[in-house]
């Protein structure tokens, strides 16, 4: 039921030095000459918000305004090109953010990297793309979201995409790929192919992998997400450079006069004025509807319709926290006035835990990544720019295993065992919502764990020998508080994925590991003569205690920061409902990695995209009923 409360809000925005701005900039005295209102206000410009941006603004009645704290980047050959990433020097468009101590791996602090730009981590990203499985989507519906399973969602991967087969044998590569006909977009704005070069070490991961029985899996994202692959990425095939949310989404709408952009200001707040509300009951409950969201301070643009969050999931939930949006616990403690007791706000916070040991290779007459310097540089930079092929089309990881935990353990049952029964360890603020929340995913996790088509972890290949792992099923589970009234206030948020909690994501990893130990002993593999890393060698593996320990002092982000504004039900620790609105809020939502609800068993972005292409239809329909309810028409403007 709607009520007649409605507190409207203000997104604040803080003037940062700016270095680049497109379409709007500041003029002379710095005042930005933006409209007096705009419909949708969107706060980021990484893939939820310039895919939202983008599709609201296809009806020209429709105008948004999208607010990103970074610039444009300089598209320069480190940014485009697949072979130079990973390898920028220095990072331009990276932010970093720092974790808690990880009490759980060795009380080391870590770091996360965040993109900082137009087109967000997107300008940054490995451009490995993957959808995840169809268990992964249809536990998202099953989790309390009706109209979020696979087959529900499959129409927006394929909206999202223009995916292009690889057409011709480089380097006598097979390229071992026979994408399921009907199962990608042709049309969309991404586009998704394979790099004109594939280093020979891919195939001897993959025939490595093959004589440990795992299959090849020749479309990864056909729905059955396992087996081993040559990745398809986000590049085109055409140009072979990167394809991104900027190129994607905003590059073909620049002209587009309903959509405004600007660059190098970050939102600090979401602010709650009291324009007309008939309640002064300050305190909102989420399950009414109230919440109005109006514009942006400073200039004072009013927002007709809706404030969209889209500046990712570390930041989009300390957002909500600093505008009194959040658990009243946590905003109260810092002194914030609390709008809307919520709960889940910073919580349900997963990401895949990662390590990536090198086993150098170390045969004579290999050709990695690395031998790129010098006059070969100029050589393969020469071939690049000449004719769009060579090692430089191939970005760094090339080859993926997704392992069913069936294929790799007789201990099947055990870690099964061990999943549902150890500790959750969740965190101490976790509140009988999150932690109903939590049983029902841990449920979901251990059917995935079960079956062969879902993957327990991926092992990713690059040219010189790193076989990073990573947990596909992760079971801990982290916060993102806000430490300050402010988000830019002294103390940064603390960002806490409390990394292997729960027991048996380590259990998991060390599995990879073993696994590495007898691929590399493979002879496919062998061939390359490997060297382990101290303490990953052949005795090590043998010994779980030593390999362990080993092990924790390396896991790491696996780049993957999502859930923290779940959509959930209120009653398992959701923030937003299936229509990504924040509960309690009538035209306040978030699109982005954060409305992940359960992180899927794959690189995230594919699923990024698609998640954003799917509320359009929402957002727009809301509207339209929302007006012919209102009384007295339009919504208010503040
Ligand atoms: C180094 C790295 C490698 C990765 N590799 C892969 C990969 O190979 N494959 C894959 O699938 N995924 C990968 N990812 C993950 C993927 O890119 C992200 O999951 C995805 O981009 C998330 O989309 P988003 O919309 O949630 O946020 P983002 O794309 O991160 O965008 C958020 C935007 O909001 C802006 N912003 C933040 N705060 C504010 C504020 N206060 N005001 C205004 N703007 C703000 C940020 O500057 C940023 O531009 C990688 C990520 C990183 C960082
Ligand atoms: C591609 O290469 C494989 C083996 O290297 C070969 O069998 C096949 O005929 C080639 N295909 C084309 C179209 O050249
Ligand atoms: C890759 O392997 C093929 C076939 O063995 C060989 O001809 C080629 O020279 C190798 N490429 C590199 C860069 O080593
Ligand atoms: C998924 O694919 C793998 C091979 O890649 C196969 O072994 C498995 O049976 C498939 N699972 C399902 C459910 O189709
Ligand atoms: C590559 O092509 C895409 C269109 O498919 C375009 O958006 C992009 O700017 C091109 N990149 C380069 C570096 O030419
Ligand atoms: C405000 O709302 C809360 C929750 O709905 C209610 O418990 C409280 O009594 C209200 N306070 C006032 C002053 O109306
Ligand atoms: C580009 O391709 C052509 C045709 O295959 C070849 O002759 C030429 O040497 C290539 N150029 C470079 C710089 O590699
Ligand atoms: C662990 O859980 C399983 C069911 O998942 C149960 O059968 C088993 O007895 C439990 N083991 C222990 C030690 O509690
Ligand atoms: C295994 O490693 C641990 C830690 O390094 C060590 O204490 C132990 O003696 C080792 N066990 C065996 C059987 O080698």
């Amino acid at each position: 039921m709607r009520t007649t409360t409605a507190i409207h809000a203000l997104a604040a925005i803080l003037l940062l030095p700016f270095t680049s701005a497109t379409r709007i900039i500041p003029d002379s005295k710095g005042k930005l000459p933006l409209q007096d209102g705009y419909d949708y206000i969107v706060v980021g410009a990484g893939i939820g918000g310039l895919v939202v941006a983008n599709r609201l603004t296809e009806d020209p009645s429709v105008s948004a305004l999208v607010i990103e704290a970074g610039n444009l980047d300089d598209r320069a050959e480190d940014v485009s090109i697949p072979g130079n990433i990973g390898f920028e020097d220095p990072r331009r468009y990276e932010v970093k953010v720092k974790m808690a101590e990880q009490e759980f791996l060795d009380g080391k602090v870590r770091i996360f990297s965040q993109g900082k730009a137009v087109g967000g981590s997107t300008i940054v990203n490995g451009l490995v793309w993957t959808r995840g499985s169809v268990a992964d989507f249809d536990a998202w519906e099953r989790l309390g979201n009706p109209g979020w399973a696979w087959s529900d969602i499959l129409p927006y991967f394929e909206k999202s995409e223009s995916y292009s087969a690889p057409v011709k044998n480089v380097s006598g590569a097979q390229p071992l790929l026979h994408p399921v006909a009907g199962n990608h977009g042709d049309r969309g704005p991404v586009q998704v192919s394979y790099p004109n070069y594939y280093y020979n070490q891919s195939y001897n991961f993959l025939d490595g992998i093959r004589e440990l029985g795992i299959p090849i899996n020749e479309d990864p994202n056909s729905g059955n997400a396992t087996g081993a692959s040559i990745v398809p990425s986000s590049m085109s095939g055409k140009n072979q450079s990167r394809a991104d949310a900027r190129t994607a989404y905003l590059d073909p709408a620049l002209e587009r006069p309903n959509l405004h952009l600007i660059t190098g200001y970050s939102v600090t707040r979401v602010l709650h004025g009291n324009g007309g509300a008939t309640s002064s009951n300050s305190t909102h409950d989420p399950r009414d509807s109230g919440l109005r969201v109006t514009g942006v301070e400073k200039t004072t643009i009013s927002c007709r319709k809706e404030v969209i969050l889209a500046a990712g999931a570390i930041i989009s939930p300390v957002l909500l926290q600093v505008s009194g949006i959040g658990p009243v616990a946590l905003l109260e403690s810092l002194g914030i006035d609390v709008a809307i007791d919520l709960p889940g706000v910073g919580s349900n916070f997963q990401d895949h835990p990662t390590l990536q040991p090198v086993y150098e290779y170390t045969a004579p007459d290999i050709f990695t990544a690395w031998d790129i310097v010098g006059s070969t540089r100029d050589a393969v930079r020469q071939e690049y720019l000449t004719n769009r092929t060579g090692p430089w089309t191939a970005p760094m990881v090339n080859a993926a295993a997704f392992a069913a935990l069936s294929w790799v353990t007789d201990r099947e049952e055990d870690i099964l065992n061990e999943a549902a029964n150890a500790t959750a360890n969740l965190p101490p603020s976790y509140d009988s919502t999150l932690r109903a929340g939590y049983d029902a995913q841990r449920a979901e996790l251990i059917s995935m764990l079960a079956r062969a088509d879902t993957p327990a972890y991926e092992v990713m290949s690059t040219s010189w020998g790193q076989l990073a792992v990573s947990a596909m099923q992760p079971f801990s589970r982290g916060t993102v508080s806000a430490r300050s009234a402010s988000v830019f206030g002294n103390a940064p948020p603390l960002v806490d994925p409390r990394f292997c909690a729960h027991p048996v994501d380590c259990r998991l990893l060390l599995l990879g590991l073993g696994f590495n130990d007898r691929l590399i002993r493979t002879p496919p593999m062998a061939a390359l003569a490997p060297v382990p890393p101290p303490g990953f060698g052949a005795a090590d593996a043998r010994n779980e205690t030593a390999l362990d320990e080993a092990m924790r002092s390396k896991i790491t982000s696996g780049f993957h920061p999502s859930g923290t504004t779940s959509m959930l039900p209120l009653e398992h620790g959701g923030v937003v409902d299936p229509s990504l609105r924040v509960y309690g809020t009538r035209n306040l939502r978030v699109v982005d990695a954060g409305v992940i609800p359960l992180i899927p068993g794959a690189h995230i972005q594919a699923a990024v995209y698609a998640v954003a292409e799917k509320p359009l239809g929402l957002i727009v329909d809301d509207y339209n009923t929302d007006e012919s309810e209102e009384t007295g028409g339009r919504y208010y403007q503040g």
